[in-house]
């Protein structure tokens, strides 16, 4: 059954009007992703992405921007709210349609057409979400035109069966470029998308949280963190943000980056390692070793714990006994 939510309420956004409303199901269906209690509705990605699920029918979103920054979560997170179906699948270089579409598969011994993902959602009115689009192969990506522009699937391999779009369906892609490729080289086996393809819906663009939005974030994900090693954690993450991205005259200088995504993963182990801290162990070191810098080659990795050593100094969490 249809319901309509009020925004504010529904998104815990102070300042929008009580009237202002968004329509879902009045239950989940077991297609609908589970609601993540930690997660923060950023008001303006929130108001842009409602925007679309509401006028959107027949046109595609684009989602970009930067790895782990709240893409595929925002669209997770309202499904839930929403209690919308959500098709979900990641892109990858050797995706092939028929992976989205369908294909005949045996069941109980005969030859039976079997829908894929896309297929249903098309068919029953899901959300579709598909992950990491501009890793896709530029003939699979070619396509998915038709759906993209509201026309109906045709399924040739199924006698040709026709599937008009419901009216509840909508095609979401994530990707970490604007779908003009990678000239930054920061993410390897991304494709340069055909620009008719991009032009076939709406584009968003997200970066990472606003400082204060991401202290809230790690706040409400790793709540026993003092305030100010929380901001700290913040700050750094920018820089290193920085660092990997550079800037015109230096690119990129080092190969990992702290997204939203491993800034929590800090925030928790560097919790969970503040009992190390009196038997001498930095508990900021250690645990963003383990979120991130394990990965990055050696000289990067001393660049980043000289950075948290710059901003922490000697604070060990009060040296041990978890005051700051
Ligand atoms: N607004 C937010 N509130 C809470 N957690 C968030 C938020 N945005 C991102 N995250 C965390 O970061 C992780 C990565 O986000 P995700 O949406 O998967 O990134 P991507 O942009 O790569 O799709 C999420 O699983 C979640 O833990
Ligand atoms: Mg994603």
């Amino acid at each position: 059954m249809e319901k309509f939510f009020s925004i504010a309420e529904t998104f815990a956004l102070p300042g929008v009007p009580k009237g202002v409303k968004i329509k879902g199901y009045d239950a989940p269906s077991e297609f609908t992703p589970p609601a993540d209690p930690n997660y923060r509705f950023r008001r303006a990605a929130l108001s842009d992405f409602l925007a679309w699920l509401k006028e959107g029918r027949g046109e595609s979103l684009y989602i970009s921007g930067p790895t782990g920054c709240g893409k595929s979560s925002l669209v997770s997170q309202v499904a839930a709210k929403l209690n919308l179906p959500l098709q979900r699948v990641s892109a990858h270089s050797r995706l092939e349609f028929p992976e989205l579409v369908g294909s005949h598969t045996i069941v109980n011994g005969s030859m039976r057409f079997c829908h894929g993902p896309l297929a249903r959602a098309m068919k029953v009115g899901h959300l579709f979400l598909l992950d990491e689009f501009d890793l896709l192969d530029p003939g699979t990506a070619a396509g998915l035109n038709g759906v993209l522009e509201g026309a109906p699937l045709v399924i040739p391999e199924n006698g040709g069966e026709v599937i008009q779009p419901h009216p509840e369906f909508r095609f979401v892609a994530t990707g970490n470029t604007a779908g003009n490729g990678d000239e930054s080289g920061m993410y390897q086996g991304t494709v340069r998308q055909n620009l008719a393809l991009m032009d076939r819906g709406w584009i968003l663009r997200f970066t990472y949280p606003e400082p204060s939005e991401e202290e809230e974030i790690l706040a409400k994900a790793v709540p026993d963190l003092p305030r100010l090693v929380r901001s700290r954690m913040v700050e750094i993450a920018n820089e290193v943000r920085n660092l990997f991205v550079g800037s015109d005259e230096n690119p990129g200088s080092i190969e990992v980056t702290l997204s939203t995504r491993s800034l929590i993963r800090w925030g928790r182990l560097a919790w969970f390692y503040r009992a190390l801290a009196s038997s001498g162990v930095n508990p900021f070191l250690h645990g963003l070793d383990r979120a991130v810098a394990f990965r990055a080659e050696p000289t990067t990795r001393k660049a980043l714990h000289e950075l948290v050593q710059r901003h922490f100094g000697d604070d060990n969490f009060g040296k041990g006994d978890g005051a700051t």
